[in-house]
């Protein structure tokens, strides 16, 4: 007799998808957003800045929070389901970056890091999957390159998306009786205000800019629609026999 698998959502895949994306206030976040809604998914958003994105629709939602409270998490959650229904799919693009030496970095920076990376990430993965669709969903992780490969003065951005990599497959391994995917995207260079405003501090901005695109094998850095292409199709019933796969998307910087 043949089996057929859960179909991923409950939903047929040309269904109108409920998704929720943390960080979609800025960069890759927007653009995650951008390329969910021109897929006609319903779409529920969150940053932490108070005024909504401008590419914001009257359809959907916006709230402005700190995901490093849990309380905010349960919150946002819980109006996202009230105002979307069950999630189809769960994408974390927040994070920030933070670089500094070893023995320079206080401690309570080192957990700012950390939380901001990591924790607030698990909370957001525990309070999405039971909000999640019964037959099943799609949970994606914005880890980074430097989650892969080591880098000076990033130790604790390092261990934090180090981290964000393991908490991806093990909770693939986790939630798979569910039928809920938990995939992990590990972005290099993308041009966004994050990065853009370390180049702004260099003292040749320009300068700093060329080198950091030559140690790029392709010789360029992400534009953040190219990562966002990446984290939809994992975050999409098109990826529905990939679960606790990291994908990087860095030009070829983790091949080497
Ligand atoms: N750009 C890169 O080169 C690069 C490379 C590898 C990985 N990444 C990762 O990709 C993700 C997005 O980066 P990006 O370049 O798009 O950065 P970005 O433009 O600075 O956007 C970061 C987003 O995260 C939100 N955020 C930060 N801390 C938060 C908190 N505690 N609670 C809630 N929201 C919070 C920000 O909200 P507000 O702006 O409203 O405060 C913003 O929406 C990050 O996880 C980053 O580590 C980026």
């Amino acid at each position: 007799m043949t089996t057929h698998p859960p179909t991923e959502g409950g939903t047929a895949a040309t269904a109108r998808r409920n998704v929720l994306i943390t960080g979609a206030s800025s960069g890759i976040g927007e653009a995650v957003a951008e390329r969910f809604r021109s897929d006609g998914s319903r779409l529920f958003l969150t940053g932490r800045r108070a005024d909504p994105p401008a590419a914001l629709r009257p359809d959907e939602r916006y709230l402005a929070g700190d995901l490093c409270d849990e309380a905010f998490v349960e919150r946002l959650v819980s109006e996202a389901v009230s105002e979307l229904g069950p999630l189809d799919a769960v994408i974390a693009c927040h994070g920030l970056q933070a670089s500094g030496g070893i023995t320079e970095m206080p401690l309570a920076e080192a957990s700012r890091v950390l939380d901001a990376n990591l924790l607030s990430v698990y909370a957001v993965i525990k309070h999405a999957v039971p909000a999640m669709r019964e037959g099943g969903g799609a949970i994606v992780l914005v880890s980074s390159r430097l989650g892969l490969a080591g880098m000076p003065h990033e130790v604790l951005y390092n261990a934090a998306k180090g981290g964000l990599i393991m908490l991806g497959k093990g909770a693939a391994l986790e939630l798979a009786p569910q039928n809920i995917r938990v995939n992990i995207a590990a972005p290099g260079l993308t041009e966004t205000p994050f990065i853009e405003a370390g180049f702004r501090r260099a003292a040749d901005p320009e300068a700093h800019r060329a080198a950091r695109a030559a140690t790029i094998p392709l010789g360029r850095m992400a534009r953040a629609e190219e990562v966002a292409e990446a984290i939809h199709f994992l975050g999409s019933p098109a990826a529905s026999y990939i679960t606790g796969a990291v994908l990087p998307i860095d030009g070829g910087y983790t091949a080497a």
